[in-house]
C-alpha cells in the first residue's frame, strides 16, 4: 500500500495526500458536512466511510463500462488511491427530474420528470459561489478548450446513462448529480472527486424519499441512516 505523504490539498469534505508515487494520490474521505457554500456546517458521524464505499461501488462500475476515472483502489475505510490530475475547475451537473436549483431557476415543481436530460456547468470559485456559467464564459475565462468541453458533456451523459440504470435495479432513482473532471500528466481527461450522496441527488423509486444529502441541506433528519440505505442497497462494499 502507498505510503501517504504530505497534505496536498484539504477541501470541504475531503483531504488529498501526495504518496511517493508522483502519479498518485490518496484521498480521504471526512465527516465534514457542509452546504451553502460553506455556511451550514456539521459532522456527520460515519460519512466519511460511507462515501468513500459508495464512491468505490460507483467508480468501480463505471470503469467496468469504459468510463475513464481517476480511481485506482480503496485501501481502507476512508482512503482512495487515486491518480492525481489537475482539477478542471468546473461543476458539471447532469439532471433526470426538477430538484433544487433547476426548480428554482425555471419555476418547475421539485419532481417533474425532465423531458430531457439536462447538462449545466458551474463555475468552481468559493468566492463567486460557484456561478452557472455557459460555454462562452468557459471560453472567455479558459476554464476548459472547446474540445474538453465537448468531451466532458458527452462523458457526463453517458455516465448519466450508466448509473440510472445501475441505481433503477436498486429501486433508487437518480434525479440529477455533479461530476468533476481533471487531466491526468499525459493529458487524458478522467472523471475525478467523488460520486457519493453528498453530490447526488437519490429518491426511493416508490416513496420518493430523499436518500442524500438534502435530507442535511434540509434538515430532514436521518442523514446518516439515509447514506447506510444508499451502501446497503448497492450491496455493500468489503475492502
Ligand atoms: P443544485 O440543484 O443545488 O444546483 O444541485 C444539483 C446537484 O449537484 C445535486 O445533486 C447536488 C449537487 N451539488 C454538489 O455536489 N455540490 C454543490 O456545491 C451543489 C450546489 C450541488
Amino acid at each position: 500500500m502507498p505510503a501517504k505523504q504530505s497534505m496536498m490539498y484539504e477541501g470541504k469534505a475531503k483531504k488529498v495526500f501526495l504518496t511517493e508515487d508522483p502519479t498518485l494520490v490518496i484521498v480521504e474521505y471526512k465527516d465534514d458536512a457542509t452546504a451553502f457554500n460553506g455556511q451550514k456546517k456539521a459532522q456527520i458521524a460515519g460519512k466519511g466511510e460511507l462515501n468513500n464505499k459508495i464512491a468505490s461501488v460507483f467508480f468501480r462500475m463505471l470503469q467496468t463500462k469504459g468510463i475513464p476515472t481517476h480511481y485506482v483502489d480503496t485501501l481502507s475505510d476512508r482512503e482512495m488511491l487515486v491518480k492525481k490530475v489537475s482539477i478542471v475547475p468546473l461543476e458539471v451537473v447532469v439532471r433526470n427530474i426538477a430538484a433544487g436549483s433547476l426548480a428554482q431557476r425555471l419555476g418547475w415543481e421539485e419532481g417533474r420528470v425532465l423531458p430531457k436530460t439536462v447538462v449545466e456547468f458551474y463555475y468552481k470559485s468559493d468566492e463567486l459561489g460557484d456561478p452557472l456559467v455557459n460555454t462562452s464564459h468557459i471560453d472567455v475565462l479558459e476554464l476548459a478548450t472547446h474540445e474538453q468541453l465537448v468531451q466532458i458533456e458527452e462523458l457526463g451523459r453517458q455516465i448519466n446513462i450508466h448509473l440510472k440504470s445501475f441505481l433503477a435495479d436498486k429501486n433508487l432513482l437518480l434525479v440529477d448529480f455533479k461530476l468533476e473532471f481533471g487531466v491526468d500528466e499525459e493529458g487524458n481527461l478522467l472523471l475525478a472527486d467523488e460520486i457519493s450522496p453528498d453530490t447526488c441527488r437519490f429518491w426511493d423509486a416508490d416513496t420518493k424519499e430523499k436518500l442524500d444529502k438534502d435530507r442535511f441541506r434540509r434538515d430532514l433528519g436521518s442523514v446518516e441512516e439515509a447514506y447506510e440505505e444508499i451502501l446497503r442497497r448497492l450491496g455493500g462494499f468489503t475492502l
